[in-house]
């Protein structure tokens, strides 16, 4: 813990640590700040097998097909093979930049300044200004000119994803079940049903340990960001570019206003999630508590912010990527202050970028017993895998 001390023991005290407030949401008469936004382009894909080994090639892309009417989400739930936890660490995000730089035609697109993260952390980033309930902690390196962020995963926040309650862990099989019903190994559905009693249209059961991801670059104003994702399938043919990549959500039917004003808030996620990839389009399957599927909407990624202006649950991307750009500037900006006085080396240093809702985010440098909380027993420098720190230092 953080009181058990050797004695003799050198402790680097943190600083206090640097606060960046959000910026006040403009008001409708207000304008609000472009920030530019790159398409982003494609440079690498991986896949993940069923035991969640990783491999550069496309083995776990899947193809989009229409789901059967009314589907069953709940089928196939005792059969589920879950994904251990990994912590959420970004080693095959690097071991992909890795075997990208081997790569002629690739090696041109692995960065060497800007920022290197999952997809999940940026999109978490850039909704922020609308996240009123939810705190979230990344980890930050900055090394050899590139930021590289990384979930901060408390022992806390695993357990609660590990122990989920039943009905919550029930909601979110159905995700993964709508994925089954709407995918496919062939660009049309194969009908030869591997289990008596499976309903028409089933996918194959669930193993989430599988993924195929995509990684692409583009740049948020100034800052270059190479981000990786899962992509759940793509429509018609892989065209080797994102523009055939579609992304598959669930979400309850709507009621009322109510529901469609909370509708219009979960966009904001599906948005950024989509947007940040390049992904095109997004299949909605409207299910009921139960779990069944009763509607299915595609939506156009580009179209959703004007879907939502003016309604109860608006948002503007705008907001968004400006707070980002900003953000991204604060974090490089505090980082590259800092270096280590003995050595002139701030590179094996450990940021915590603190999200606090409704308020904005702390970058603080990590002590040396919360760097070894995040190193947790590991072959790291930082969070970064040994292996990894010597490919940039050789
Ligand atoms: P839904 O989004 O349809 O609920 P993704 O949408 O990113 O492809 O993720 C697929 C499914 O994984 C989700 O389906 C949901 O069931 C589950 N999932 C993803 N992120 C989650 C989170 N933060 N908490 C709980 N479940 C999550
Ligand atoms: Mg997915
Ligand atoms: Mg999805």
């Amino acid at each position: 813990g953080a009181t058990d001390v050797a004695p003799g023991s050198k402790i680097a005290s943190p600083p206090p640590g640097a606060f960046l407030a959000y910026p006040p949401i403009a008001a409708a008469s207000q304008e609000v700040k472009r920030t530019a936004f790159q398409l982003p382009t494609q440079f690498t894909t991986f896949s993940y097998d069923e035991n969640h080994t990783q491999h550069f090639d496309n083995s776990a892309m899947r193809y989009y097909v229409k789901p059967p009417p009314s589907a069953r989400l709940d089928y196939g739930y005792e059969r589920w093979i879950r994904q251990d936890d990994d912590r959420g660490r970004i080693d095959a995000l690097l071991r992909a930049l890795v075997d990208a730089k081997k790569d002629p035609s690739k090696a041109q697109y692995v960065p060497d300044n800007g920022v290197v993260c999952w997809r999940g952390m940026m999109t978490k980033i850039l909704i922020g200004p609308y996240e009123n309930r939810d705190a979230w902690d990344l980890n930050v390196m900055f090394v050899n000119g590139v930021l590289y962020l990384e979930e901060h995963a408390t022992e806390a926040k695993l357990r609660e994803r590990n122990d989920m309650p039943p009905r919550q862990r029930q909601q979110t099989y159905y995700g993964y079940s709508f994925e089954s019903y709407c995918t496919s190994d062939t660009p049309t559905r194969q009908t030869t049903r591997k289990r008596t009693g499976e309903p028409p249209g089933w996918g194959g059961d669930v193993n989430t340990n599988v993924q195929w991801c995509s990684v692409v670059r583009t740049k948020l104003g100034d800052t270059r960001i190479v981000i990786g994702g899962e992509v759940d399938c793509v429509r018609g043919q892989y065209t080797g570019s994102t523009d055939t990549f579609v992304e598959l959500k669930t979400s309850m039917v709507i009621r009322g206003p109510h529901d469609e004003s909370k509708f219009e808030k979960k966009l904001l996620k599906f948005y950024f999630q989509s947007f940040l990839l390049g992904v095109p389009e997004i299949v909605v399957g409207f299910r009921t508590p139960a779990g069944v599927v009763t509607t299915i909407q595609s939506f156009k990624t580009i179209e959703i912010p004007r879907l939502v202006r003016g309604k109860p649950g608006a948002w503007d991307p705008l907001v968004c990527l400006d707070w980002g750009n900003t953000l991204l500037d604060f974090v490089k900006t505090v980082v590259s202050k800092e270096t280590n006085p003995e050595t002139q080396d701030a590179s094996r240093q450990v940021w915590r970028l603190s999200f606090v809702p409704g308020t904005g985010v702390n970058v603080r440098l990590l002590g040396e017993s919360d760097v070894d909380e995040v190193v947790n027993g590991e072959d790291r420098i930082g969070f970064l895998p040994r292996w990894y720190w010597e490919e940039l230092h050789t």
